[in-house]
């Protein structure tokens, strides 16, 4: 199982050290065998890992440059880190990410040799048209991106799901878990409104490989807590 922590434009870097010191004493005590990956904001990535990998949230795709306000690759090495998340979805519908330039940003880091957590997900108006629809707007998020890279995660975060308290039914995880699992033999991750009280039965579910969460995810309790789910399953 792969547990992800995205704390979006949360907590500090004080903030960020305890909650780590929290989330690797759980990991060494309970000998977590599983993959757990913390995405903190920029301010907050110089943490020495111990068992737990930290990521960033995003990444301008390039060595160093002209680019203000972006983080390129020459700042995150400093802080060695070799994971990243792509194609979250507020980044395409609050920052405006488009597709392309979601693509050049997967191809960048995939060169770079990162793990590349991608996410794709449909909003409602889509999800409404059907099963077909959802498959088309997915396939289209695909566009550019290898789903043969070896460092692949994908997360399927549906919009309407994240930060909502919604989430899909169990049978349309797995319907759609199916029809990803045919593209890809990368983990498939599931991601929105996941809690402690649902987090171990959608891991349970067919294909899902573990889970991606965001706010339930700021309480390092919780989180442990999704750890130890996680953990029982043994899958
Ligand atoms: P949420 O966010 O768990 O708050 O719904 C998930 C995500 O955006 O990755």
């Amino acid at each position: 199982m792969i547990l992800c922590a995205n704390f979006k434009a949360n907590k500090t870097r004080q903030e960020t050290r305890a909650y780590m010191a929290v989330v690797e004493s759980f990991v060494s005590a309970n000998d977590i065998t599983d993959t757990i990956i913390v995405f903190p904001p920029f301010t907050a990535l110089d943490h020495d890992p111990r068992n737990v990998l930290i990521g960033v949230q995003n990444g301008y795709p390039v060595q160093n440059g002209a680019y203000t306000g972006e983080i390129a690759l020459e700042q995150l090495e400093e802080f060695g880190i070799k994971t990243i998340l792509i194609g979250h979805s507020e980044r395409r519908h609050i920052i405006g990410e488009t597709q392309e330039q979601i693509a050049a940003k997967f191809r960048f880091f995939a060169e770079e040799g990162f793990a590349i957590v991608y996410c794709v997900g449909e909003p409602l108006e889509i999800r409404e048209e059907g099963n077909n629809a959802l498959m088309r707007y997915i396939e289209a998020q695909f566009e550019g991106i290898d789903l043969s890279y070896p460092d692949l995660i994908i997360a399927y975060e549906p919009v309407w799901a994240i930060g909502t308290g919604l989430t899909p039914s169990n049978r349309d995880i797995e319907l759609i878990y199916g029809a990803l699992r045919a593209k890809t033999k990368a983990p498939l991750l599931y991601g929105g409104s996941v809690k402690v009280d649902n987090a171990g039965e959608i891991m349970a579910l067919n294909n899902v490989d573990g889970v991606l969460v965001g706010s339930a995810s700021l309480s390092a309790h919780d989180f442990c807590e999704m750890i130890a789910q996680a953990a029982e399953l043994k899958k």
